[in-house]
């Protein structure tokens, strides 16, 4: 590969040396970052030139331009951080020759700096279904970079939606499911602090494969860590009982039990997205909601293909029956609460009499 300049870029590097050099001078000793300061004003001297640019085997054209703006800005500029913290192959001026073939190429031959420092976020995302990709060939997994950026990195979740934002580069269909639903709209037209980013699902560096049995098992579990919790959901007049009443129902009751005792059996009974939606999800309300009356008939025949409409009307939902809510349902389950403890303990009673019974009439017999 042949990366040698025209002699007119020489001339540019040369005059732009010169005025390193002159920088260097008048700024010595005044420089607060000192010896980082200096040797980046050595690599932007070069960098900070828009034009610079050259031309990868592939054919593509890659700018070497670095915004000095920009990267003072950044997190790694604002704490004085060298150039060569990161490209710590390169001192000065020629550099070893190129690797990279293409674009991805230099991504991918260049990211792994950043597990120098944060060996911790590396770790943890060595076995993520993106990491699994990257490992299987695919190129379009994203890296550190893909996803903070490099010389523009900024706190990835500051403000909050930025983080919804990062995966939308590559999940648009997605993203744009979520910003309509209850908890992306909350989250992406009023900051609301409390809904679900795509992370609070799926994590950000250890990310499971969210399409396995054991992923759709501990589902309603990654519901209820907020919709349980009287603090986060309270304010908006929401039931936090929908984990407990789901739980002592036909469809929770099993996932429960699978949940616990063989986490990677596949279950066919239906977990909270089955009805309420995954990256839709609506207010229960909504016209559009998979659960509003007009629709819930067509989302239990996913499951319930014969199901006529008084199927659905005679579920109590999320309720507890009281004698306003399900009465019917409330006063069967009364009438069994008292019957069935009534009936036992009728048969203890009956059962307690006719020993004492018998034993009497034994002793009777002896004393006769
Ligand atoms: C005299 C000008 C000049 C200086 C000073 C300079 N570079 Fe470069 N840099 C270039 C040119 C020209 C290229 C294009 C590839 C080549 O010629 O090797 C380049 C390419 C690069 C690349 C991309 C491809 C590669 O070779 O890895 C990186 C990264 C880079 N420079 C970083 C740095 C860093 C870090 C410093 C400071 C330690 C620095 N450069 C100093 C001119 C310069
Ligand atoms: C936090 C780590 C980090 C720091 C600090 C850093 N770089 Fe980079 N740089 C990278 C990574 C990673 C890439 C490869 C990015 C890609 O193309 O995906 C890169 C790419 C480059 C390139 C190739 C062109 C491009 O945009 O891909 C140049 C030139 C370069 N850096 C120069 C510099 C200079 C000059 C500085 C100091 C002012 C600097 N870098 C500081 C991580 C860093
Ligand atoms: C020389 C060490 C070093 C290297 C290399 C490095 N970082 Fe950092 N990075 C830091 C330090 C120190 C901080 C500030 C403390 C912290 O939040 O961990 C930081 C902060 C960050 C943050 C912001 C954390 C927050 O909560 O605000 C992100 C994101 C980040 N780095 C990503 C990267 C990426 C991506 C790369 C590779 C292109 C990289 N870093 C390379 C040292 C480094
Ligand atoms: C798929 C996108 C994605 C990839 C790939 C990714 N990150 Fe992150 N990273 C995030 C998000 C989103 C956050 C915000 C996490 C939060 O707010 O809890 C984050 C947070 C961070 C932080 C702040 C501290 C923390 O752990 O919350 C650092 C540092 C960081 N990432 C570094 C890295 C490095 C290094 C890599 C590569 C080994 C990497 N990230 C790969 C999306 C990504
Ligand atoms: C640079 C592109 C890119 C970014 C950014 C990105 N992803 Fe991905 N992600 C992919 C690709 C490619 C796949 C493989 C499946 C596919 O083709 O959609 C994938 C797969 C997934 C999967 C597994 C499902 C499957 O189809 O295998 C989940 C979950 C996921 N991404 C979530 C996220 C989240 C959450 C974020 C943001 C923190 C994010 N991704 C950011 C490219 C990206
Ligand atoms: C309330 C929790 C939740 C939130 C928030 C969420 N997801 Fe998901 N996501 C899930 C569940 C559950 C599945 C598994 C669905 C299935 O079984 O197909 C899933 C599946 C996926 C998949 C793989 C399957 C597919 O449909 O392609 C990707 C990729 C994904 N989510 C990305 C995202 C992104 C990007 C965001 C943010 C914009 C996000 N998710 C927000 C719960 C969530
Ligand atoms: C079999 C279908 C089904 C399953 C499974 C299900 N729901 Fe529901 N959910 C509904 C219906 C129907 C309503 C609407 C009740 C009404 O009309 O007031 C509802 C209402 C809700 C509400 C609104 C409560 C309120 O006070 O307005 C929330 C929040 C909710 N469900 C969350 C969950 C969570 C979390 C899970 C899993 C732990 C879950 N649901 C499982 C069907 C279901
Ligand atoms: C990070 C916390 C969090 C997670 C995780 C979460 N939610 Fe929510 N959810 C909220 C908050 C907060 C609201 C209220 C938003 C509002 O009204 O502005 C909400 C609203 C809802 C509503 C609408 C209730 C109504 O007003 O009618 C439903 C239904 C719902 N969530 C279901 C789910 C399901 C199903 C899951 C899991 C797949 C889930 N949520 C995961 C926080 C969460
Ligand atoms: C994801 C699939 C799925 C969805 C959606 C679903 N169910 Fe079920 N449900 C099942 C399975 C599987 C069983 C167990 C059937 C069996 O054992 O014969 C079941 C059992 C039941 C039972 C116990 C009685 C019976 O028929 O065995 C009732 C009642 C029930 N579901 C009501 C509903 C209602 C009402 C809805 C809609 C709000 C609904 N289900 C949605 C999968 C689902």
């Amino acid at each position: 590969m042949d990366t040698r300049l025209p002699r007119s870029k020489w001339a540019l590097m040369l005059l732009t040396a010169l005025s390193v050099l002159l920088i260097l001078t008048i700024d010595a000793g005044a420089s607060s970052t000192g010896q980082q300061g200096d040797e980046n004003i050595v690599c932007l001297g070069c960098h900070a030139n828009p034009e610079l640019k050259m031309q990868l085997p592939s054919g593509e054209e890659l700018s070497l331009y670095v915004d000095p703006d920009a990267f003072n800005a950044s997190v790694h500029g604002q704490l004085g951080q060298k150039c060569t913290a990161c490209h710590d192959g390169i001192s000065g001026y020629p550099h070893p020759p190129l690797f990279a073939v293409d674009r991805r190429d230099l991504s991918l031959g260049l990211y792994t700096s950043c597990r120098r420092c944060h060996e911790k976020q590396y770790r943890e995302g060595l076995d993520s279904v993106h990491a699994r990709l990257l490992a299987g060939g695919d190129r379009r997994a994203p890296i550190c970079t893909d996803c903070h950026g490099y010389h523009d990195v900024a706190p990835p979740d500051e403000p909050r939606s930025r983080i919804t934002h990062t995966c939308s580069k590559c999940h648009s269909t997605i993203y744009n499911e979520y910003k309509e639903s209850v908890h992306g709209a909350a989250l992406l037209e009023e900051s609301n602090p409390d809904v679900p980013t795509c992370i609070d699902c799926h994590g950000a560096h250890h990310m499971e494969d969210p399409r396995t049995a054991r992923f759709r098992l501990k589902s309603p579990w990654i519901c209820a860590g907020c919709h349980t919790d009287p603090v986060r959901i309270g304010k908006y007049g929401i039931s936090t009982d929908v984990l407990d009443t789901y739980v002592a129902d036909f469809h929770g009751t099993t996932v429960e039990l699978f949940a616990k005792q063989s986490p990677d059996q596949p279950t066919n009974k239906a977990v909270c997205y089955d009805c309420h939606g995954i990256h839709n999800i609506k207010k229960v309300t909504d016209p559009e909601a998979t659960v509003v009356k007009e629709n819930l008939l067509r989302t239990c025949r996913q499951c319930h293909p014969d199901a006529t409409a008084n199927f659905p009307t005679a579920w109590v939902k999320h309720y507890r029956a009281s004698p306003q809510q399900y009465p019917l349902v409330y006063y069967v389950q009364l009438f069994y609460r008292i019957l069935i403890p009534t009936l036992i303990g009728f048969f203890v009673v009956y059962i307690l009499l006719d020993i004492a019974r018998r034993t009497v009439e034994r002793f009777a017999q002896r004393g006769a």
